[in-house]
Parts: C-alpha cells; structure tokens; sequence
C-alpha cells in the first residue's frame, strides 16, 4: 500500500557535498528524502523528519534493488536523482583497473540501473529523473579521461531517456556542474581555486534542482550547466 500523502525523493550520495545540499533543499521543499550513502558516520545530513538515511553501496546492485523497492512500495517517489559520484584523476596509465571499475560503475552503472528499477514508478507519478553529470563530459579531460568518459555516458543515457520517457510525463534532465567545492577532488592533486567567484558551491547545484522542480507543469528543463565566473585550480601541495 503506497503511502500517498507526501510526495518522496531518493537522493544518491546523499552523506556529503552536492547530494546533502538536494537533500536539504528537497526536505525544505517538503518532499519526504531518502538519501542513499554508504557512510553517514561523519556525515552532516542529519535522519531527522522528512530525512531517511539509507545505508546501501551502489554498487551492490542486489542490495540497491531491494532498498529502493522497499521504498517504492511505501512512498510516491516523485524525483530520483542519480547524484553518487567517485573521481580518480592522474596520468591514465597511473590508474589502475580498480579505479575504472569503480567510477563506470558509480557514476554510469549505478545511475541507469536506479533508473531502470524506478521508471514505471516515475512514469505513474509523473517523475523527474535528475541526473548530476559534469562539465567534463563535453570537452576534452587530460589527467581524467575516465571520469570525463563515465559522466559523458551518463549525459548520452540521460539524453536518450529525455526522449524516451518525456511521452510518458517523466522528467528527465541532466546537471553538468562546473568545479564544485566538495570532497570530490579528495583523490586528486588539485583543487579549486582561492577566490569564492572560482567554484561552485553544493548549494548552488540545489537552487538549480529547486529551480527544475519549480517549472510549471508541460516545460522542462532538460539541461543545466552550472560554471563559477573565474575558471581557476590550483595544485596541491605534497
Ligand atoms: N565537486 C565537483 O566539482 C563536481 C563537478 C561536477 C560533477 N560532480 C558530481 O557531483 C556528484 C556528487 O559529488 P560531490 O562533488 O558532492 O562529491 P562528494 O562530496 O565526494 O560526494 C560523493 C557522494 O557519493 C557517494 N558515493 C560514492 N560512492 C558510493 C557508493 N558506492 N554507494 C553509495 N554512495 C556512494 C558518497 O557517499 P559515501 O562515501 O557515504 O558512500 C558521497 O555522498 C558526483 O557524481 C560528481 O561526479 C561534482
């Protein structure tokens, strides 16, 4: 029996960086959230009403079928969003087969998966299916040519999908954010530069999300880039 007075969200990565700031932003928005991480033991997003954090790795697909079912057969997920996200970034030879696996699966794998499981659940309510991809899918990325490779895959599924599912009523749009002061880059030798114009905050991707949901209902939002005003890294130091 779906509980249907609240309309609910399922939220990727949800334990830090973007994916807290659109859970934060949807629970203020009134959705019911369920974010999904692996670890919230640091984590600032809090299990508090209208938060539910769930404990499920992506990429363990039996485990991610079964959680999102149990959700479905409860809530009216209104709006997934694919956000969970792994980043190596280095010389391609100095990756290694571990690292490739991991990002294809996280970031290209997990979203269409998630997205398999759900879409008739969406297409009955009339979902929005937002996909967190990144600038790097449309260029060129020396030093993260797999990563770049996985979030430009996750752009062409998101693309195809638009077209498939916008008869149905599902929403279905792509983020492409710009460098974003996260923990992303945790793995990396760089970082985003000093000034506040030379990165994009997490809370600037979910005004972007409020702004796609805002929309009235016949107009989508299909694709949002998302760039601070000074393109700026800087290097880390050893
Ligand atoms: N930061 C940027 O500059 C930037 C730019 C463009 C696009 N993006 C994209 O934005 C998304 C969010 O990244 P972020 O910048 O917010 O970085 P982040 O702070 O490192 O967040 C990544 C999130 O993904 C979750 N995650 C990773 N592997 C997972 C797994 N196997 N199962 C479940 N959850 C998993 C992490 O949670 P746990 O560790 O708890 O599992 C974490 O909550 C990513 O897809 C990233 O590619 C980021």
């Amino acid at each position: 029996m779906e509980c249907l007075n609240k309309e609910a969200a399922i939220v990727t990565g949800a334990s830090s960086g973007i994916g807290y700031a659109v859970s934060e932003k949807l629970r203020a928005l009134g959705y019911e959230v369920f974010g999904i991480g692996r670890d919230f033991g640091t984590a600032e997003l809090e299990e508090e009403d209208g938060i539910h954090r769930i404990v499920c790795d992506v990429l363990d697909t039996e485990e991610l079928c079964a959680c999102v079912k149990r959700i479905a057969a409860q809530h009216r997920i209104r709006v997934l969003v694919n956000n969970a996200g792994v980043g190596y970034y280095g010389l391609h030879e100095e990756l290694n087969p571990d690292k490739i696996k991991k990002m294809v699966r996280t970031n290209l794998e997990a979203p269409m998966i998630l997205t398999q499981q759900l879409l008739r659940h969406l297409k009955r309510h009339a979902g929005y299916v937002i996909n967190v991809s990144s600038v790097t899918a449309g260029q060129s990325n020396p030093h993260g040519c797999a990563y770049g490779a996985t979030k430009a895959g996750l752009a062409s599924f998101s693309h195809s999908l638009f077209d498939e599912a916008r008869k149905y009523g599902v929403k279905v749009v792509t983020i492409f954010p710009d460098m974003t002061q996260t923990n992303l880059y945790r793995n990396a030798d760089f970082r985003e530069g000093d000034e506040p114009e030379s990165y994009l905050l997490a809370e600037d991707v979910a005004g972007a999300v409020e702004w796609i949901l805002g929309q009235r209902e016949g107009v989508i939002v299909s694709d949002i880039v998302l760039k601070p005003q000074l393109h700026r890294i800087k290097r880390k130091p050893y």
